[in-house]
């Protein structure tokens, strides 16, 4: 059926050219996750759209700051400093304001604080590894952490993950959530990442790729990495799941 609704409306149909295929066996999961039949399309339903919603007054002091929101009172996170920030933007280039950016990431060695997480790297006792925050009203987000370490994982017979953080953003609904991963300037393990390499478009990946930016640096103590997130539109970032359309 042919996607009849603008793109400001809440659900819209995956652009097929620009995120990857369901089905690619170089990145060995999507096998058994990509489905084995025609999809369905449902009609979102307003209860969706409009609800549940979050609170803004969830976030704690230091959910921005994962450099110290789980270390022991006067410690911090081994790894480099590093400050992310960027803009959630909608299809027209504008800020889209009250966004839950949340983000996860690996240590400075590689390693998840996950119990089903077996990399030999050490865990850091000070660092949880994940945080949030909220846009404010011009789309701009900031948090501090260290900058993740790549990691090995069970695909090929050596295959690693760039370093990268994992991004969700929300909406005003729960419905509306968005999942994609930042990549960091320069790193040459991008361009060999068997899940990188799923997408099409080169522009795509590059859309994922964090410029260093060191007017967002703060001397003496941390570099910046500058990553806008597009929602929507022919320049939207590249999310893992998507809001269907019809
Ligand atoms: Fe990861």
């Amino acid at each position: 059926m042919k996607n009849t609704l603008p793109e400001t409306t809440p659900f819209f149909a995956r652009d097929r050219e620009w995120h990857p295929p369901a089905y690619t066996p170089g990145y060995k999961t999507s096998i058994l996750r990509s489905p084995q039949r025609a999809l369905i399309s449902l009609e979102g339903t307003k209860s969706e759209i409009t609800g549940p919603v979050f609170g803004h007054n969830i976030l704690g002091e230091f959910d921005n700051d994962l450099i110290v929101n789980y270390a022991k009172p006067g410690e911090m996170a081994i790894g480099e400093r590093i400050l992310v920030h960027g803009r959630v933007l909608d299809e027209r280039g504008r800020g889209v304001e009250g966004a839950l950016v949340e983000f996860w990431q690996a240590n400075a060695g590689g390693r998840y604080r996950h119990k089903k997480e077996s990399y030999l790297a050490a865990i850091d006792p000070n660092f949880g590894g994940c945080g949030r925050t909220i846009t404010d009203a011009d789309g701009n987000y900031a948090f501090k952490t260290i900058r993740p370490g790549a990691y090995p994982w069970p695909n090929g017979v050596n295959d690693w993950r760039p370093a990268h953080i994992h991004f969700s953003v929300f909406g005003h609904g729960f419905a509306q959530r968005l999942i994609t991963q930042m990549y960091f300037e320069g790193d040459p393990m991008i361009w060999i990442c068997p899940i990188v390499k799923t997408i099409p478009d080169k522009q795509a990946i590059e859309q994922l790729i964090a410029a260093l930016d060191m007017n967002a640096t703060i001397p003496h103590d941390m570099r910046a990495y500058k990553f806008d997130i597009v929602l929507r539109g022919r320049r939207s970032t590249l999310f893992e799941n998507r809001l269907e359309g019809n």
